[in-house]
């Protein structure tokens, strides 16, 4: 029996908004989802744009305690135009996702693959679930107390 060489896959690329929908300078937050054994987890994202209009894509996860960057205010930029955290202030370098200040300084935002792709910012080289399912109903975050 031969056994024959993997072929490289097609890179996959999903779209998750167009070009237009995140402005020059700013950022927004997508809620997808990631498979987990044979179900599926919360796969947040920040898709962030520079002055030129590139795009720069990172899970939205602080690498300090792994909270959202934009919680607390919802916005994901400081003053000085810097990614930055809500909850300690770690500013993190746009392009490079290299925290560069704060309690984490040195760490590095987990990076995404990002793609305009006819006119849609695309996100590749990850795993998604096409139908996810709606995590503000999670009754994992109810809290049950026990009677007696
Ligand atoms: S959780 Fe982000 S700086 Fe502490």
């Amino acid at each position: 029996m031969s056994v024959s060489a993997d072929k490289p896959r097609p890179v996959e690329y999903f779209a998750i908004c167009e070009v237009e929908e995140i402005p020059r300078g700013g950022a927004r937050a997508f809620d997808l989802a990631e498979p987990d054994g044979e179900g599926q987890k919360p796969f947040r994202i920040v898709i962030a744009r520079n002055a030129r209009g590139d795009h720069f894509a990172y899970r939205n996860a602080c690498p300090h305690q792994g909270v959202w960057l934009n919680v607390g205010s919802g916005t994901f930029f400081d003053d000085s135009g810097a990614l930055r955290c809500g909850r300690h202030g770690s500013r993190f370098d746009l392009e490079s996702g290299t925290c560069v200040s704060g309690p984490c300084e040195g760490a590095q935002l987990e990076k995404i693959g990002v793609a305009v792709v006819t006119g849609d910012v695309c996100i590749h080289g990850v795993k998604l679930v096409e139908e996810p399912r709606n995590w503000d109903d999670d009754e994992t975050m109810d809290i049950t107390i026990p009677q007696g």
